[in-house]
């Protein structure tokens, strides 16, 4: 039965009228349109669904939209703006990391993650964080690098401090 679901996705409170255990993954897509997480899968083993609950990485294929009320939702569109890129996104970017693009979103989300648990991760670090990210096209070399070029740039939190100073 619906019911009325409070959100905060992107740092925008928004409310939904589904059921509480739909798929996270197909209110962002069907209800608020955000088309950044993909639907692979749908049994959380691709990745491509993947969003941040704070600064968790999470597959939202599974994860029920009433399991994350009053929590802080990121997905692939509230990290950047075209114009103004997240450094991860930049990164991506920057290596031609992606072929067909599909696992991107996933690629980028477990980036993020990483580099706010870890900011300075080794190959250890960022192979583990991406093992259970699934490309079909063979972009891994490019993305391994993306990742690492990213970890060289200052975080995403320094940024927005730095921001934040400025304004
Ligand atoms: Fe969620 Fe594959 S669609 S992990």
């Amino acid at each position: 039965m619906a019911a009325l679901i409070a959100l905060s996705v992107n740092g925008m409170d928004v409310q939904v009228s589904v059921a509480p255990s739909t798929p996270l993954l197909h209110v962002l897509r069907n209800d608020l349109g955000l088309n950044g997480p993909k639907y692979g899968c749908g049994l959380a083993e691709c990745g491509a669904c993947a969003v941040l609950v704070g600064d968790t990485g999470v597959r939202s294929c599974t994860v029920p939209v009433g399991a994350v009320t009053g929590r802080s939702i990121t997905t692939l569109e509230g990290l950047g703006k075209p114009e103004h890129l997240h450094p991860v996104q930049a990164a991506f970017v920057a290596n031609n990391a992606a072929q067909c693009g599909y696992c991107i979103n996933g690629m980028i989300i477990a980036t993020v993650a990483l580099l706010r648990s870890n900011p300075k991760p080794d190959e250890t670090a960022i192979r583990t964080a991406l093992r259970h990210h699934l490309c079909r096209c063979g972009t891994h070399l490019e993305i391994l690098a993306a990742v690492r070029e990213a970890a060289l740039a200052p975080s995403d939190v320094a940024v927005a401090e730095a921001e934040e100073t400025a304004s």
